[in-house]
């Protein structure tokens, strides 16, 4: 970047925010947290998964939502319809399933045997001859507002959403729309209980500024080089409470000599960063997708791309992967991570998934083992307020939506400019 061009603060004000210290409250206070149950995270549109979860009739899956204790049964029934219920018996409101996915035309409660079909139907009640006025069509579970699009499952808590999943996604929803997601049937999970806020771990993915020092051994060359010590930032754009960013990467990275199963793993992706999953070639749909590194620049390592409230969805040379950040309290989080990875089909390409999944699981623990310190910082209650650069600018604009929408009392006011 030449030194004329240099805007000190070029993102924040693309994201209509002003520089200075932001307030570190909503990390640490279990008030706001109760805001954030019923404004934030009870009336925002939240992806629950992809179609291919559940790819055949009668498939279902349970996702919980905790902080609004909301257990979710997502069902596709016979007629190839994606629907989100209640995971809640009717007759006694028993959690009916307990297994994270299945398969049946029949869902039956454990308790006392209540059946309901994959389209929530109420089917079969053991001697329903002693309910005495028992009205089978207004018993069935209970509907949540669902919607896909795109092949992401969206479901809304609020009995009759406040805004549709079109206006929710607004202009982000244009910039992603029929992005193609390869490998997405086969996503490889990572599951972790962290003992931080929710945003602490979300904060975590969306900066690179933190890059060479916390993974200096794993990535610190790769999305940092001579040319760009910090990982400033190639891109960022902001669509209402949702934002993006691509982030810089190394074209002249290449694992040193000493090196040796990252230069056979390398030999196979060739992308500049081992941070991919699929072989070079086989991404060229994906890679062409106007909204994947958009400004086309040959340093880049990968984009975020962050949907208000919890959910990132990752883009880089391999392919896609996904975060969700599940706020379990004030100050803990339960992290869902999901690598899509082709369907190895020689020993070469599983070594460089093997490899390709092990490297980013040690980035991943890297960012990880951090978040419980930011925590105790945090809740320890010396500053008032964060410093955050421009490079920064996802954060700033993370909190000033989560607090917007948690003092408005209502989302037409969360969502006006
Ligand atoms: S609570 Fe489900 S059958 Fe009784
Ligand atoms: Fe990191």
């Amino acid at each position: 970047m030449a030194a004329d061009d240099f805007i000190a603060n070029k993102w924040t004000q693309l994201a209509g925010l002003k520089n200075g210290p932001v307030s570190a409250e909503s990390y640490r206070s279990p008030a706001f947290y109760q805001l954030e149950r019923e404004r934030v995270f009870g009336r925002s549109w939240l992806i629950m998964g992809r179609v291919e979860e559940i790819a055949r009739p009668h498939s279902f899956m349970v996702k919980e939502i905790e902080i609004c204790e909301a257990s979710v049964l997502i069902t596709r029934d016979g007629e190839g319809r994606v629907q989100a219920f209640h995971n809640v018996c009717s007759h006694r409101h028993n959690l009916l399933v307990s297994e994270p996915q299945g398969c049946s035309q029949l869902i039956k409660c454990p308790y006392h045997g209540w059946a309901y079909g994959t389209d929530g139907e109420l089917r079969g009640v053991p001697d329903e001859k002693c309910f005495v006025g028992l009205d089978r069509k207004t018993a069935g579970l209970a509907k949540i507002a669902t919607e896909v699009w795109n092949g992401w499952i969206f479901i809304n808590l609020e009995r009759k959403p406040s805004v549709s999943l079109e206006d929710f996604l607004g202009d982000f929803g244009s910039f992603l729309a029929n992005m193609e997601y390869p490998n997405a049937d086969n996503p490889i999970v990572v599951e972790a209980q962290l003992n931080c806020n929710w945003k602490v771990v979300a904060d975590a993915f969306s900066e690179s500024y933190h890059i060479p020092v916390i993974h200096p051994e794993t990535i610190g060359t790769t999305f940092a080089s001579t040319s760009n010590r910090t990982g400033r930032l190639m891109d960022a754009r902001f669509f209402g409470p949702h934002r993006f960013c691509s982030m810089y990467g190394n074209p002249e990275y290449r694992p040193h000599d000493h090196q040796k199963v990252e230069q056979l793993a390398y030999s196979q992706v060739q992308t500049g960063s081992t941070i991919a999953a699929g072989k070079v070639g086989s991404m060229d749909a994906f890679l062409a997708h106007p909204s994947v590194n958009p400004t086309r620049t040959k340093s880049w390592s990968m984009d975020v791309n962050f949907v208000f409230p919890n959910f990132n969805l990752d883009t880089g040379p391999g392919g896609f992967w996904t975060h969700h950040f599940w706020p379990t309290s004030y100050h803990t989080t339960r992290h869902e991570v999901r690598f899509y990875v082709p369907k190895a089909l020689s020993v070469r390409e599983r070594f460089q998934q093997e490899h390709y999944l092990s490297r980013v699981v040690e980035v991943l623990v890297e960012d990880v083992s951090n978040v419980a310190r930011v925590q105790r910082g945090l809740e320890s209650g010396a500053k008032e307020a964060m410093y955050l650069q421009d490079n920064e600018a996802l954060l700033r604009h993370s909190v000033h939506h989560v607090e917007k929408w948690a003092q408005s009392a209502t989302v037409q006011e969360a969502m006006s400019e």
